[in-house]
């Protein structure tokens, strides 16, 4: 890369930035903090992340051509991931180019835990030395912490030990040592006991979500969120992945974006609970295996080659402030461990939070988020897998897919022989969200608009149950039949929105990936479908889907709906639970080590169980 800089200015904030020739819009725009709507991963396919550079727009390329007409080329408008910093120049970034206020999931069930947490404060009062105590200062408080019934053997952090030395320099007798783990990180002067603080994460590859508690009474102090900035590098960690292959600094590019988000987060639940900042001693993250190995700094590049293996799978702790996060504070971060290359520390959480490694019950628990993690298993077993099923439903390759935010159409129902579409937001519409397209899906195949093959029937092949005005709304289209939402004057973009039949196709792909995984996990315990005593939604996605919708188009198996239950961001209150007790940060290292991983891939039987999970039918017990 050359070393010329340029700047870049922003619209309408006009925040500016300086950035080297040749790094792309979106990287640049991520430094202002404006993120962008990227669903195909800066692949130049989605056309999601217009731009308009009124002056000196750079040449377009195939990708600019393909989305935009002549009239808005010669106008300058551009697609961010496609045009690369050349010289000085003003870039305006509309809303809907943006990720938005996106609908961010911050709580999850979570079953009672008794505190125990890996941080405690002892408060100590000691002698100052003196020509007839002449002991170290190291000596005088191991034989303090010893008396304490403390470890006494603790290793000290460098840090530990410049308070020491210091503290020993003041008026103070009484000092409060913090040991977190087997390791004093602070001595602190005084009795600080009251003050003692912990930060639970879910490192999401779209969204990330903190927790602010307090460790002397596992109380919920405060909770914050974000829009992941990694997402500038692509929005799924395939994409992330392939930026760090590709550039040698992509790694530490990405450790910083998420490093920078965790401090936003950590600085407004600071605030918000009126708590100082240095009071934070632990940081508990759960993340999938490329976010958790991106969060260390290590390159998750092994994950994007087959046989998909990751540098680590253990539960990793790390000073903070080493990492970049917290530098005010003396925390220790630690993450929980992973199960396999694609089933992370977010799905321990889902094990821990849904209390699976401990039950008797029969459990499936199913996370679709930018991948689709499905668990199923018991006291006795656990057995997990990963499938490339969440993309369509984050409104990836969904011709008007976009993620659950202000704008998206994420209900259908039918009133009165009437399609009712709720618009989050009560906004124009700018597009249709996963929970929305699976309802639309769901009431155009109820109606028979779409067969249960995934077709979008011509109006003249209706029932004729069908509504006239239903059928009116089934137009020819590319590829087939479409299905008009909403006519251009009402949209916020003044295009149509429409469901299109490769829309269906896609919808059919993800979900036919979610059941054929939870088959094979079903043929590898030896039980069946019905057998299942549980159904667990986890994340998002699961927590704003409707069941019944999901179960009539075979989503989810159709078992009596008192055993299917929404268990929220289950990855952050498992994280919440280990930052709580280190009986439950054990359970977690057990986890990881005996669930098994099965590779998809690898099983003979996927393809064919695949290709009949298409169908959009319920799925027998
Ligand atoms: Fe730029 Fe998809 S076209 S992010």
């Amino acid at each position: 890369m050359s070393d010329r800089s340029h700047e870049v200015i922003f619209q309408p904030e006009g925040s500016r930035t300086r950035v080297q020739d040749g790094v792309s819009l979106l990287e640049a725009a991520a430094r202002c903090g404006i993120v962008f709507d990227t669903p195909c991963g800066g692949q130049g396919l989605c056309g999601k992340c217009r731009v308009h550079i009124p002056h000196h727009a750079p040449e377009p390329n195939d990708a600019d051509q393909n989305h935009f007409d002549l009239d808005e080329l010669a106008a300058g408008w551009r697609l961010g991931c496609q045009t690369h910093v050349s010289h000085d120049m003003t870039v305006v970034v509309p809303a809907g180019s943006r990720m938005g206020d996106q609908q961010i999931l911050t709580d999850g069930i979570e079953r009672p835990t008794p505190l125990k947490p890996a941080t405690q404060k002892i408060t100590l009062s000691l002698p100052l030395p003196s020509v007839d105590d002449q002991r170290a200062h190291l000596d005088r408080l191991r034989e303090a912490l010893t008396q304490a019934g403390v470890n006494g053997e603790a290793r000290f952090t460098p840090q530990a030990l410049a308070d020491v030395t210091d503290i020993f320099r003041g008026r103070y007798t009484e000092r409060t040592v913090v040991l977190c783990e087997d390791t004093v990180i602070a001595v602190e002067e005084g009795d600080t006991r009251s003050a003692l603080y912990g930060v639970a994460v879910d490192v999401g590859t779209t969204t990330v979500v903190g927790l602010l508690e307090d460790l002397n009474t596992g109380e919920r102090l405060a909770t914050a969120s974000r829009s992941n900035p990694q997402t500038s590098h692509g929005d799924d960690v395939i994409s992330r992945i392939r930026c760090c292959m590709e550039t040698d600094a992509a790694v530490e590019q990405l450790q910083q974006s998420i490093a920078g988000c965790l401090n936003d987060i950590i600085g407004e639940l600071c605030e918000a609970a009126q708590v100082a900042p240095e009071a934070i001693y632990e940081i508990r993250a759960a993340g999938n295996t490329a976010m958790t190995h991106l969060l260390h700094g290590v390159s998750p590049v092994s994950l994007g080659v087959a046989p998909y293996v990751a540098a680590f799978r253990e539960s990793r702790v790390r000073s903070a402030s080493e990492l970049g996060i917290a530098p005010r504070s003396r925390a220790r971060l630690r993450t929980l461990p992973n199960i396999a290359g694609f089933v992370g520390g977010d799905t321990v959480g889902v094990i821990l939070a849904a209390d699976m490694r401990e039950s008797d019950r029969l459990t499936l628990a199913i996370d679709i988020g930018t991948n689709g993690e499905i668990v199923l298993g018991d006291r006795r077993r656990i057995v997990t897998t990963s499938t490339a099923a969440g993309p369509a439903f984050e409104g990836a390759r969904i011709h008007h897919g976009m993620r659950a935010a202000r704008g998206a159409i994420d209900r259908a129902e039918i009133v009165d022989d009437a399609l009712h579409l709720h618009v989050i937001g009560g906004a124009r519409p700018r597009g249709l969200c996963g929970t929305g397209l699976i309802d639309l899906v769901a009431r155009l195949v109820e109606w028979g608009v779409i067969d249960i093959g995934g077709r979008i029937t011509a109006p003249e092949d209706q029932p004729h149950t069908v509504p006239a005005p239903i059928r009116a709304r089934t137009l020819k289209g590319e590829g087939g039949f479409r299905f008009r939402l909403f006519e251009a004057s009402a949209t916020e973009s003044g295009l149509e929105i429409n469901l299109t039949q490769s829309d269906v196709r896609e919808l059919q792909l993800a979900k036919g990936a979610i059941m054929a995984g939870a088959h094979i996990l079903v043929r590898k315990l030896g039980v069946s479908m019905g057998d299942i005593e549980e159904v667990l939604l986890a994340g998002a996605f699961g927590s704003y889907i409707d069941p019944r919708s999901a179960r009539l188009i075979g989503l989810i198996p159709n078992l009596d709906e008192d055993r299917l239950r929404s268990i929220g961001n289950a990855a952050s209150a498992g994280a919440r639970m280990a930052l709580l007790s280190t009986d439950v940060q054990r359970l977690a290292d057990t986890i990881s080590r005996e669930s098994e991983y099965i590779e998809l891939a690898a099983c003979v039987e996927f393809q064919q169980i695949f290709m009949d999970q298409m169908m959009l039918t319920p799925v027998a017990p």
